[in-house]
């Protein structure tokens, strides 16, 4: 079905660009009003029905539906081309819909978890309600699910009654969506909304963690860091290990992530002046593009004496503006005809440098986490 995918944006928006996105998210006046806006109401509306919607989250946007219902569930994976053995993130705006969602009783450590980070970019894996179908889950007998702190998703979460499924808005494999103009790129045609939210305030997906075992494991580092978590407990949180080939663990952690079209190269700061060199001259009369992370600039003097073809030193001063950033910044130079290749600075992996150099070494080895089919985390 071809739909004609319409844009939309609710009378608040000037209020989402200010980068305090939680604070908005917690109140409530604010809430209470978008939960009567005329975009908001048509969003809960067409997922009542059984249709997906995109929509903005703190972290990136997010392609929702209603995770009780397996027939609205299956046209996200349509959308994306995700495989279907990758389970989604389920989003709730309220603890008291967890029950639908999670068999058992919620463990302390989970509610400590919720009552700091939530909302906020943290999924928790619970063991699993049998109500949940297998389609959300992609038939695994635990349901991820996290408070995001939008309030424009919290609201419409509210208007709906609804607990909504939500991957990445993105088309498997492509770098996940942190405007609303990326998610129409992608998917115009084959949804019927998005809702503009602004640009995303983290830019790099939640963190997913896992309680089940004696230590806390995240399985997908993302958008609070393992050190605020670890603080926060008093206990050492581990990052598990990516097999590729390991199910149980987080089965999007197999498939091609986040990358463009183009070739990505890590580079390391010391290594700047030859690895650039080697690339001018491998891209021969078109240009390169180099992301980096430094206050200190690379000297592009040192580089080329009277042909310089590096497009644009991008420099930014802290992990957050950089994860904020990396997938528009990937999608724009991939859309840049004059760019034959994208070099990016190896970071720092700590804080939420962690996260963002998951993503770009994943965008980096796409070619080996390639699987028919596409898909992504
Ligand atoms: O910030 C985010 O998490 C965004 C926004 C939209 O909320 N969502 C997102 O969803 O990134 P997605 O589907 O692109 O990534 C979800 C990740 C995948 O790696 C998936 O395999 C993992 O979470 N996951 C989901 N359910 C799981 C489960 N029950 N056990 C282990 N991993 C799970
Ligand atoms: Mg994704």
């Amino acid at each position: 079905m071809e739909y004609k995918t319409q844009v939309k944006k609710t009378k608040y928006h000037n209020k989402f660009q200010s980068g305090l996105i939680r604070e908005l998210a917690l109140d409530s006046e604010l809430r209470a009003k978008l939960k009567s806006d005329p975009a908001v109401i048509e969003a809960a509306e067409i997922l009542k029905n059984g249709e997906v919607a995109a929509l903005p989250t703190e972290t990136v946007y997010g392609l929702a539906a209603d995770a009780m219902n397996p027939e609205a569930v299956k046209k996200i994976f349509k959308a994306k081309g995700r495989p279907q053995d990758n389970p989604l993130i389920v989003h709730i705006a309220d603890q008291s819909q967890l029950g639908e969602l999670t068999a058992g009783k919620v463990s302390l450590k989970a509610k400590k978890l919720m009552g700091k980070f939530w909302p906020g970019p943290l999924t928790i894996i619970f063991p699993k309600n049998r109500k949940v179908p297998d389609e959300t889950s992609a038939g695994l007998q635990t349901i991820a699910v996290r408070m995001p702190a939008h309030p424009l998703m919290l609201a419409v979460i509210e208007r709906s009654g609804l607990a909504l499924a939500a991957p990445s808005a993105n088309t498997s494999g492509f770098p996940s969506p942190t405007r609303a103009a990326h998610v129409y790129n992608d998917l115009k045609g084959k949804i019927p909304l998005i809702l503009d939210g602004g640009p995303s305030q983290f830019g790099v997906e939640s963190t997913v963690i896992d309680l089940s075992g004696e230590e806390i494991r995240v399985l997908r580092p993302g958008g609070v860091s393992r050190e605020d978590i670890s603080s926060f407990l008093g206990e050492d949180v581990s990052l598990a290990a990516e097999l590729k080939d390991d199910k149980a663990l987080s089965p999007g952690m197999k498939y091609r992530h986040y990358a463009p079209q183009k070739k990505l190269h890590i580079f390391n700061f010391e290594d700047r002046i030859s690895v650039l060199r080697q690339a001018l001259k491998r891209a021969e009369t078109k240009k390169i593009a180099v992301i980096t992370a430094r206050k200190s600039k690379i000297n592009i003097k040192d580089l080329a004496e009277d042909n310089i073809k590096i497009l644009r030193v991008f420099d930014h001063e802290a992990p957050e503006e950089l994860a904020q950033k990396l997938f528009d910044l990937l999608r724009k130079l991939d859309a840049d005809q004059s760019i034959k290749e994208i070099y990016i600075e190896e970071l720092e992996t700590a804080g939420i440098g962690e996260a963002v150099m998951n993503r770009v070494y994943k965008a980096a080895a796409a070619g080996e986490y390639s699987q028919p089919g596409g898909g992504d985390n």
